[in-house]
């Protein structure tokens, strides 16, 4: 069984640098773009001629910003910066990072499983100074630095169990940042103004979109004139450079109130990014992905393994394969599918999806998939990222950096490479035509044309969700597909929202969860599907003479009596397996409207971060 990073969970952001700007202002502006993965607390420390200087401060890198106000005659040209998501220990500023042990000062991102050993054994206990498993590492390289920072290094990583991203400076060795890591990501690069390193491309898209992965059992120096990499023998090891297409600009909010909304507002494009380039004669085409259909010829059946939005993705990729391609497929969370015994064997394809691509519960998954042998394919979004570069097969989304918490168009574009790789399947299984799939397409196409329209009805769901704000449940109903995406609605709804929400297959509602509905218990019922629609409306008739307050989601053309619901949403006319893409349009701006009017943070809700590195 694969094993990763056994307990807890800690995502946080990090950024370092060494060059010939002023650091504070860098690392500053990339804590901002790094904020969705951890927004607890946030630290800097910058690297002076006479000292190291940390600042820390608890709340946002708003927060930090205002302490750093009165530190503007700090001049330094090197610096690491930290945001944190808190795991071991509270949320005050001694547990903030950066922490400094002796000459030692570093920002930790991952989760470091012995530290309470190590914390013992050493007996200096006397000299930590707060709770988190970071502060032993700092102990130990200082405990073991003799003027050899790498070796100092190696021997205290020898000593970790768990995962960690390090950026470490040491007093004595000016404008030179020392990194290493072990599962938790870190990406770093060299432009023109110095060298830098994060936790992801986001912080660095400023100065480049040039960038590389640093690899595990590598140390990274980063110095004003380079950013390189050592192996254990301290010889230089060459980075594979990757190269990202979109810019800064596409990180911002350009305008939108939150990058949630900005986010939604993008999935046209995102659609037409991720499935135009892989179009040929209307057919779907992985030339260029470099998936040979051989792959599809032996397989027999399929396991989808992700988590959260990615999953309910997959929940909707199982219908549509089911559908056409006639092999069982099956949904695994991922959390639950690493520590299960799956059946699975060469003749298995493993689907991981993952926007970012870094998400250790369905890294493992994919690990233990290839340990027992099955082809593997990840659906991601991050270039680079540890699960794109550890599938066999990959297929990017290309949706852009997704930076608000909740998942929208990274969901919608998951969604529309299923129907890709569903169609690629049926042709190759030959369970579908050629004629039958460039019918598929087109009607995928229009779907995905439809989005256009569900974003028009931004001002009247805004309206409509007042009578949200004050619900204290919620359910979403719906059957096949609609089911599928209700529990989309659910998760996007609650995450940000905070309404307790649960997702409903309709026909099921009378074994139990209709004696929750009473009077005002507002009930999203999506009714899309043709062929179960006479049973969802007697569903909706169920709640709503139990008092529901209903909001209700069906094609133009579908036929209701105003008697059935109070609140009714439209989708244009289109194939019924087609219809999550614009329909999941309504239900994101569902939540976030009902978020802002509840006043809460939409872009980073309470407990959660975007990256979910560690278990
Ligand atoms: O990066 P991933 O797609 O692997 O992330 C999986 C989930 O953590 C993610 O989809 C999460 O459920 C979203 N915040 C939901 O909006």
């Amino acid at each position: 069984m694969v094993q990763m990073g056994r307990k807890g969970k800690n995502m946080c952001g990090i950024i370092g640098y060494s060059g010939r700007l002023e650091a504070r202002q860098v690392l500053v502006n990339g804590l901002e773009q790094l904020e969705y993965r951890g927004y607890d607390s946030a630290g800097i420390a910058q690297m002076t001629k006479q000292s190291v200087e940390v600042t820390k401060a608890v709340g946002n890198v708003g927060a930090l910003k205002r302490k750093l106000e009165k530190k503007e005659d700090v001049i330094s040209r090197c610096g690491i910066g930290h945001t944190r998501w808190a795991t071991h220990g509270g949320v005050t500023e001694e547990n903030a990072h950066p922490h400094q042990f002796g000459k030692v000062t570093l920002i930790h991102n991952g989760i470091i499983e012995n530290y309470k050993k190590i914390r013992e054994e050493y007996g200096k206990e006397q000299f930590f100074h707060s709770q988190t498993d970071t502060e032993i590492a700092a102990m130990l390289i200082d405990f073991f630095y003799d003027g050899n920072p790498e070796e100092a290094i190696w021997k205290t990583v020898a000593q970790l169990e768990g995962s960690y991203a390090f950026c470490i400076l040491f007093e004595d060795i000016p404008n030179v940042v020392y990194c290493i890591r072990r599962i938790s990501p870190l990406v770093a690069a060299y432009a023109e103004e110095g060298a830098f390193v994060a936790s992801d491309i986001t912080a660095l898209i400023a100065y480049t979109q040039d960038y590389f992965v640093v690899p595990e059992d590598t140390i990274l120096v980063l110095t004003d004139e380079k950013a390189e990499l050592h192996d254990r023998e301290g010889e230089i090891v060459e980075p594979d450079l990757l190269h990202v297409k979109w810019d800064l600009t596409a990180a911002q909010k350009n305008g939108y109130p939150h990058y949630m909304l900005k986010e939604i507002h993008e999935q046209p494009e995102a659609l037409h990014q991720t499935i135009a380039p892989r179009i040929k004669a209307g057919i779907p085409d992985f030339e260029e992905d470099q998936i040979p259909d051989s792959i599809f010829e032996s397989v027999q059946q399929i396991k989808i393994v992700a988590c959260g939005t990615a999953m309910h993705a997959g929940l909707i990729g199982k219908v549509l394969i089911e559908k056409r391609v006639r092999i069982p497929a099956e949904v695994e969370i991922a959390s639950e599918f690493r520590y299960a015994s799956p059946i699975i064997d060469q003749n298995t394809l493993v689907i991981v999806i993952s926007q970012s691509g870094e998400t250790i519960d369905t890294l493992a998954s994919l690990r233990l998939a290839k340990e027992l042998g099955a082809v593997t394919l990840g659906i991601v979004n991050v270039k680079g990222s540890t699960i794109a570069r550890e599938s066999d097969y990959v297929l990017y989304t290309h949706a852009g950096p997704e930076i608000a918490v909740a998942s929208t168009k990274a969901y919608t574009v998951q969604i529309a490479t299923l129907c890709l790789l569903t169609m690629r399947l049926a042709l190759v299984k030959k369970t579908l035509g050629r004629g039958e799939i460039n019918r598929d397409f087109a009607l995928l196409k229009e779907s995905m044309e439809c989005v256009k329209r569900s974003l028009l009805l931004d001002p009247q769901i805004q309206e409509m969700t007042a009578c949200l704000t004050e619900a204290k449940d919620l359910f979403f109903i719906g059957r096949g597909i609609d089911y599928a995406l209700s529990c989309e609605g659910s998760i996007k709804l609650k995450e940000i929202s905070y309404i307790h929400s649960e997702a409903y297959a309709a026909g099921e509602l009378k074994h139990g969860t209709i004696s929750l509905i009473t009077e005002g218990v507002p009930v999203i019922a999506i009714a899309t599907q043709e062929s179960v629609f006479s049973k969802m409306i007697s569903n909706i008739r169920e709640v709503k003479a139990r008092g529901a307050l209903v909001i209700l989601i069906t094609k133009e053309s579908m036929q209701v009596e105003e008697s059935v619901f109070d609140y009714h949403f439209t989708i244009p006319e289109i194939a019924d397996d087609y219809t999550p893409i614009p329909a999941a349009v309504i239900l994101q701006l569902i939540a976030y409207h009902t978020s802002v009017r509840r006043g809460l943070n939409v872009d980073q809700p309470r407990n959660l971060a975007k990256s979910v590195t560690v278990e």
